[in-house]
């Protein structure tokens, strides 16, 4: 039964398997790796609950427990929280769908739904708001980015309203807008129950060009503030420096640090260089002359004397040996790149595994 409860529900979609960004989600699911020691969805919490949000539904599917075990019932991070667990993966609209049963929001109430991969400084309530002001079935959350071709793009008219939903563009014609979807949508609750049922459904190709071709009011809240999208590991490890340089807003961290965030508990050598919003978490080593310029160091991970490590992920209790040298590189947990390695662009070790010294030169790029 729905009726009207006055509480603004927010749904975070964080059912994703995260390919992109594997080996850190074979461990991990995308939206609980620390994005400057947070994970990405307490970001998006308590950047909900500043909007005015105090219920907040998960849609898992992947690996459900660590959400469950690092936010319990919500009650430590302002909101209260509840899980809603698929079987299968639905999909981003089959997640929404599966889990209206547990909204309290009556049919014409607002109900946020996240992306679970977002870093956003965008105006939630201001969303909110237009979307009352527009009397729209759903709001999109619309960003602007300088190279369009890898996003779906959403032009808009000049009052707001939706033209046309189109796939990623293959020719400079068919880019007609620099709008893409940035994954934050308000939705009418009523929107939400009329998603079909009982299998797959992607809100981007099926229910948003659908509500459009039926005559619904689908607009477009354009906000400029900072956007990132975790998806890719390169992504994922800005995102972590702009928080850590304050270039990301968070309502989490204690503001701007500057060129290293180091957690109490982690040991940094005198004579190591941190910079570029490098983050090192908590337990974890750098030696003796090492460098690590804008990269992430997840709990336990050592980075040895003299080794330079650049734009990379070093996952948990991950070891990097003395010299070796890694740019744009995502290191598995507990897998160990022995002294001298040198490992650049997009090389990926998987948790576990062990390079021996000097065993592997990759160095196309440079
Ligand atoms: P890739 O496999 O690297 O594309 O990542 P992903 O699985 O997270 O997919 P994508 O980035 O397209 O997903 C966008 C958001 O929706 C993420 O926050 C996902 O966690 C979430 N999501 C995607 N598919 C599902 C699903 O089937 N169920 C649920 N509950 N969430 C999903």
């Amino acid at each position: 039964m729905c009726h009207s409860v006055g509480v603004l529900e927010a749904v975070l979609l964080v059912g994703g398997q995260g390919t992109r960004l594997r080996p850190l989600t074979v461990t991990t699911p995308k939206p609980m790796l620390p994005v400057a020691g947070v994970p990405c969805t307490e970001h998006q919490i308590a950047r909900a609950r500043d909007a005015g949000v105090s219920r907040v539904v998960l849609g898992t599917s992947y690996k459900p427990e660590v959400f469950l075990e690092h936010f319990g019932d919500g009650s430590r991070f302002g909101v209260e929280l509840v899980y809603v667990t698929e079987d299968v993966p639905m999909g981003t609209g089959g997640a929404i769908r599966h889990v209206a049963d547990h909204l309290l929001s009556g049919p014409d109430d607002p109900v946020l739904v996240f992306n679970g991969d977002i870093l956003s400084g965008h105006d939630i309530a201001g969303q909110v708001r237009r979307w009352r002001e527009d009397t729209a079935d759903v709001s999109l959350y619309l960003t602007r980015v300088e190279d369009p071709r890898a996003y779906g793009l959403v032009p808009t008219d000049t009052e707001g309203r939706v033209l046309q939903f189109l796939e990623k563009p293959s020719t400079p014609e068919e880019i007609v807008t620099d709008q893409v979807n940035a994954g934050c949508y308000v939705f009418r609750r009523r929107v939400i129950d009329a998603i079909p049922t009982g299998r797959p459904v992607s809100v981007e190709r099926e229910t948003f060009p659908g509500l459009l071709a039926a005559g619904s009011v689908v607009t477009g809240f354009v906000d400029e503030g900072y956007w990132l999208d975790l998806g890719r590991p390169l992504d994922f490890v800005q995102g972590s420096r702009d928080l850590v340089t304050g270039r990301a807003p968070s309502s989490i961290l204690p503001g701007p640090v500057g060129e290293a965030m180091v957690v109490p508990g982690a040991e940094v050598a005198q004579t190591a260089v941190l910079s570029g919003g490098t983050f090192v978490g908590a337990g974890a080593t750098v030696g003796p002359d090492a460098v690590v310029e804008g990269s992430v160091l997840f709990d336990g991970a050592m980075v040895a004397a003299g080794a330079h490590v650049r734009d990379s992920a070093i996952g948990y209790g991950a070891i990097v040996g003395s010299g070796a040298f890694l740019d744009g590189v995502v290191v598995g947990d507990r897998a160990v790149v022995g002294p001298g390695n040198e490992l650049v662009h997009g090389a990926r070790v998987w948790p576990g595994v062990a390079l021996s010294e000097t065993s592997i030169r990759f160095s196309s790029d440079r």
